[in-house]
């Protein structure tokens, strides 16, 4: 069983390019040590993370994310329903246009990740949504 994190939050200042993806690298190696791995997200000033487990770690960390002034998280859900990690190379991986796959799918990948930043969140139950977009994310890296 995956413990499994997708939160959304506003940037508290501006982040380039350059900083986000040192950033991530930093994560990443803070991550690979408590067995975390999952992507981030950024557009317009909003973050949007997946972060996964098979152990406890992903709540440990949303504690500490949720203490970083660098931004202001204002959704998150958890759950455990998938079976398998979904991202077990990515220890935390920035999504941007440059990864390198097929232009249509990060198109289709980005909007729909655009879609969920955009979502009226006082409406409805979102996770099924939300955990369409991961397992949507995971699908189109496994078919590059
Ligand atoms: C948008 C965002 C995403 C973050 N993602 C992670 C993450 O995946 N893993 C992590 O360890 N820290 C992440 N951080 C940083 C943590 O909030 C925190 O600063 C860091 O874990 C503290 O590490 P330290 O105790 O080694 O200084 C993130 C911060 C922000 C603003």
């Amino acid at each position: 069983m995956v413990n499994s994190i997708v939160y959304l939050s506003k940037a508290n200042r501006e982040f380039t390019e350059q900083e986000l993806q040192a950033l991530c690298a930093d994560f990443a190696t803070k991550n690979k040590l408590l067995n975390i791995t999952g992507f981030l997200y950024f557009k317009n000033g909003m973050f949007l993370q997946y972060i996964e487990s098979s152990d406890d770690a992903v709540q440990t960390l949303l504690k500490t994310l949720k203490k970083d002034d660098r931004h202001t998280i204002y959704f998150e859900c958890s759950f455990n329903t998938f079976s398998t990690i979904c991202f077990p190379s990515w220890q935390m991986n920035w999504l941007t246009l440059n990864l390198g796959f097929n232009q249509s799918n990060q198109q289709l990948l980005l909007n729909t990740i655009q879609f969920i930043v955009n979502m009226d969140l006082s409406e409805g139950n979102h996770l099924e949504t939300i955990k369409n977009l991961v397992l949507r994310v995971r699908d189109t890296i496994y078919c590059l």
